[in-house]
């Protein structure tokens, strides 16, 4: 197994006998060795700094209906809400004074809406130049992914879900498919966006293999992001009755990930907080390098449940900064004062990633 490790560290790839084999591997000294080498590899790109974003979830009105999603469509139980431009520039700005300089604006899909959004995109950008900000909002017509990036917006996350068409098609309703999920993911890097992908481990039907179908389309498509986290079943969807992923599989999936793209942003997820409440550091000790806080308020934060359970329903969002800073400083990590953009072959001893 360590000579698997040592492989993927210098080649930054692996066949896929030895991929499946570190993924399926439940030695725990075969995890350590592989999260060791990860957060190396973490450390010598980005030195000993995590960066965070601000997770603003602006909108859970959604007209897609993902079978796994608590804000899908047809999920009566929801109260639907939008925030006010006055409430994501009050997110903002809380976020802002608290030393984030990235606000991610993560909404259901609903490209009317989402078009409207380019002129609050526009005046975030002239209220905080020096921010970053980061967009989710799902599939959208290439003109306002385009309009979007002219207001002033500079990165985009759209999970890819499945590399497999088959496995796509059955975690999602008939209509949406995985052609066009990549062609946005193409046309997003076409305009310029840092563009972000990933899935869940562990969802419905999901098996080793497409997770090396995962690995591999990453390993082409080469984001500047990777979004992972474990599948949480929710009651209120088709897939509410399947068992949530394992959150030892998400970290192995970092640590992997991280030895195959050094420079790659790659969050310790909500979801994966969710499964343990260590998640935060373990994910990062696992090679992560990224913390998404909550900064949607309150009342509408407790209708935006995409899975049961989701951690950090109650806390306050100037808590759980400071809390963040404690945890990270217990396992001798800082927080970045920057705004952490994709930065190719960043190596500490260059010293650019402040
Ligand atoms: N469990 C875990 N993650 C989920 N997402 C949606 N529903 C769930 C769930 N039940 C993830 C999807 C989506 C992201 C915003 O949240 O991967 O892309």
């Amino acid at each position: 197994m360590k000579l698997l490790v040592e492989e993927l560290r210098e080649k930054r790839t692996l066949g896929d006998a030895g991929l499946m084999e570190l993924l399926t591997s439940d030695d725990p000294s075969a995890d350590a060795c592989l999260f060791a080498a990860a957060r190396e590899t973490a450390e010598a790109h980005f030195g000993r700094q995590v960066f965070l974003r601000a997770l603003i979830e602006w909108s859970n009105i959604c007209r897609n209906d993902c079978l796994y999603c608590g804000i899908r469509r047809s999920n009566p139980d929801v109260r639907r809400y939008s925030l006010s431009r006055e409430s994501i520039l009050r997110c903002c700005e809380n976020a802002w004074r608290l030393g984030l300089r990235t606000f991610v604006l993560q909404g259901g899909e609903n490209p009317p809406a989402a078009e409207k959004l380019a002129g609050l995109v526009a005046e975030i950008r002239a209220s905080w130049p020096q921010a970053a900000i980061t967009l989710s909002l799902g599939e959208l017509p290439a003109d306002t992914y385009a309009r979007l990036r002219q207001a002033g917006a500079d990165r985009y996350l759209l999970r890819h879900e499945s590399a497999d068409p088959a496995h796509y098609a059955r975690l999602h309703p008939a209509g949406m498919r995985l052609e066009n999920r990549l062609a946005c993911l193409r046309t997003l890097r076409e305009l310029g966006y840092q563009t972000g992908m990933g899935m869940m481990v562990g969802s419905p039907f999901q098996t080793t293999g497409n997770l090396l179908a995962d690995i591999r389309l990453l390993e082409r498509f080469r984001p500047e992001m990777i979004g992972i986290g474990p599948f949480i079943p929710h009651p209120a969807t088709p897939l509410g009755a399947y068992p949530a992923g394992s959150s030892e599989r998400t970290l192995r999936l970092y640590a992997i990930l991280r030895l195959m793209h050094p420079d790659a942003l790659i969050p310790a997820t909500t979801a994966l907080s969710t499964l343990r409440p260590d998640g935060r550091t373990a994910g990062i000790l696992a090679g992560a390098n990224v913390i998404m806080p909550n900064f949607t308020p309150a009342v509408e934060r407790a209708e935006y449940t995409l899975y049961e359970g989701k951690a950090s329903l109650a806390v306050e969002t100037a808590e759980n900064i400071r809390k963040i800073h404690e945890e990270l400083a217990a396992i001798g990590r800082t927080v970045s004062p920057s705004r952490g953009d994709y930065q190719e072959n960043l190596s500490k001893d260059t010293d650019n990633h402040v």
